[in-house]
C-alpha cells in the first residue's frame, strides 16, 4: 500500500529532528570551524572517508571496450551482467543459503548513498501505515544519508546510541514494544562508521526476528563487509532466511575497490520490497552508466586487489597500534579504516579538532558533527574525532605522530 506524508506530518517529522546546525552536511561545517585559522604544517587531511589507495588496474581496459554504451541510456535496474555478477559475489562471499535471483533481489545503484536515501523513502511507502508516527531507527552517530532520506520519507527519525558501553552498535533490547509497532525500517551500518564495530550472526538474527514479528525492513548498510582486521564481518543477508524477507543489504565499489568515484553499488534482499522501491527508482533516482556497470564486473570478480587493499589498510592499523598504543582509548576496530579517539581530555572533540589542524596541519572531523543529540541533550559522538586512514602508510604514521604530539 502507497502512503505518502502530507505535508504537515512531513514538517512535524522535520520539527522532531535537532533543529540547527545537526541537520547540515558535517563537512560544511568542519569547513566552517577551521575557516578562520590556517594547518600548522603541510595539510594531511584524514577527515574525509575518501580511499586513496591505487584504482584496479583493469578499470581502463574495461571502460574502453564499452566506450560506445555512453552512447545509451542506463536502465534503472542495471545491466544482467551486472546483476548476475553482485549474486555471484555474494553468494561466493557469505556462502548464503542460495544465490539472490538477479532479476528480482538485486538493483545497481549509483554508489550507496543514493540508494541509502531513497531506501527510506520507498521503504515509508511500502511499510504502510504503523501503529503512531511512523519512525525509522539509526544508530547515533550515522552516516548523514540515513537522516536525509528519514526526513525525505515524513518518518521520525529515532536515534539509539551507540557507545562504548553497547558495543558501538544499536541496543536492540532497549526498544520497546510501542517504539518498534511504528517502526518502518531500521538503518543498520556493519562495519560501522565512524566506528569500526561489527554486528555478529546473533545480532542479525535478534533484529531479523524483531523486523518479521513488527514488520519492518532491515536497512543494512555493508560497504565497509570487505575491510576487516581479522575475521571476515557477516551479513545481514545471512540471518534472512531463504526468502530475504524484510531485509535489503547495501554494497559499493567505493571502499572494497577503490572506485569511489566510479559510484557503483548495488541493493540485494526482500523481493517484494525492491519491486516497489525499483518503482520509485524507474523515475526518482540516478542511473548508472553502463561503461561503468561493465568496471564493476570485472571488479566483482576479482578478489586480488581486494586483498592487497585489505593488507594496506592492516599496515596502517599497525602503524596506529604501535604510535597511539592505549591513548584516547584506542582499540583496533574490527573493521572500516577510521579510527573513533576520546579526546575528551584535549577540551573536547571540536577545540581537539582545532588544535590537530593548527598547530600540526592534520585534518579530522569531530566526532559530534557525526551524530544528533539524543533526547537528554547528550551527543553520543560528542568528545571523539574520527581519523580516516585513508591516505598512504608513510603520511598515516607522520599524522598520528603529529596527533600524539599535539595531543599530549
Ligand atoms: C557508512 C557509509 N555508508 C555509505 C557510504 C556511501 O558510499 P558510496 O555512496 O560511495 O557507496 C559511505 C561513504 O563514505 C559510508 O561511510
Amino acid at each position: 500500500m502507497v502512503v505518502s506524508a502530507s505535508p504537515s506530518s512531513a514538517r512535524a517529522a522535520g520539527s522532531l529532528e535537532a533543529a540547527g546546525q545537526s541537520e547540515r552536511s558535517p563537512f560544511a561545517r568542519l569547513t566552517e570551524l577551521l575557516a578562520p585559522y590556517q594547518p600548522g604544517e603541510k595539510l594531511i587531511n584524514l577527515s574525509v572517508g575518501e580511499p586513496q589507495h591505487a584504482l584496479p588496474g583493469f578499470v581502463g581496459e574495461v571502460l574502453a571496450r564499452h566506450i560506445a554504451d555512453f552512447g545509451r541510456y542506463p536502465m534503472a535496474k542495471g545491466i544482467a551482467p551486472f546483476r548476475e555478477a553482485a549474486a555471484a559475489w555474494l553468494m561466493r562471499r557469505f556462502a548464503l543459503p542460495r544465490t539472490p535471483d538477479p532479476d528480482s533481489e538485486i538493483l545497481v545503484l549509483n554508489g550507496s548513498r543514493e540508494g541509502l536515501f531513497l531506501a527510506a523513502v520507498a521503504a515509508a511507502r511500502y511499510v504502510g501505515p504503523r501503529s503512531g508516527t511512523p519512525a525509522i531507527l539509526l544508530p547515533n552517530p550515522f552516516y548523514p544519508a540515513y537522516a536525509a532520506g528519514t526526513r525525505a520519507a515524513g518518518c521520525e527519525a529515532v536515534f539509539l546510541p551507540t557507545t562504548r558501553a553497547n558495543g558501538f552498535l544499536p541496543d536492540l533490547d532497549s526498544l520497546d514494544a510501542a517504539t518498534l509497532a511504528r517502526t518502518v525500517a531500521i538503518f543498520v551500518a556493519s562495519p560501522a562508521n565512524p566506528q569500526g564495530s561489527v554486528a555478529t550472526t546473533a545480532y542479525y538474527v535478534k533484529l531479523k526476528q524483531l523486523a518479521d514479528r513488527y514488520g519492518f525492513l532491515i536497512l543494512s548498510d555493508e560497504c565497509y563487509s570487505e575491510i576487516y582486521t581479522r575475521e571476515a564481518p557477516r551479513s545481514a543477508l545471512q540471518a534472512a532466511g531463504d526468502d530475504f524477507r524484510n531485509v535489503a543489504v547495501f554494497q559499493s565499489l567505493s571502499k572494497r575497490s577503490n572506485l569511489p568515484g566510479l559510484r557503483v553499488g548495488f541493493v540485494a534482499g526482500d523481493a517484494n520490497f525492491l519491486q516497489a522501491y525499483h518503482e520509485l527508482r524507474n523515475v526518482a533516482a540516478p542511473q548508472v552508466p553502463v561503461p561503468l556497470q561493465h568496471v564493476a564486473v570485472a571488479a566483482y570478480a576479482d578478489e586480488t586487489h581486494v586483498e592487497e587493499n585489505r593488507r594496506l589498510y592492516r599496515l596502517k592499523f599497525d602503524l596506529a597500534d604501535q604510535i597511539l598504543g592505549s591513548r584516547y582509548g584506542y582499540q583496533r576496530p574490527a573493521g572500516g579504516f577510521c579510527l573513533w579517539l576520546d579526546v575528551a581530555a584535549f577540551g573536547g572533540d571540536e577545540a581537539a579538532t582545532v588544535k590537530l589542524f593548527r598547530d600540526g596541519g592534520v585534518r579530522v572531523i569531530p566526532g559530534s558533527y557525526l551524530a544528533r543529540s539524543q533526547p537528554d541533550g547528550s551527543n553520543p559522538g560528542a568528545g571523539y574525532i574520527r581519523v580516516a586512514m585513508v591516505q598512504d602508510s608513510e603520511t598515516t604514521a607522520e599524522a598520528l605522530h603529529r596527533l600524539v604530539r599535539v595531543l599530549a
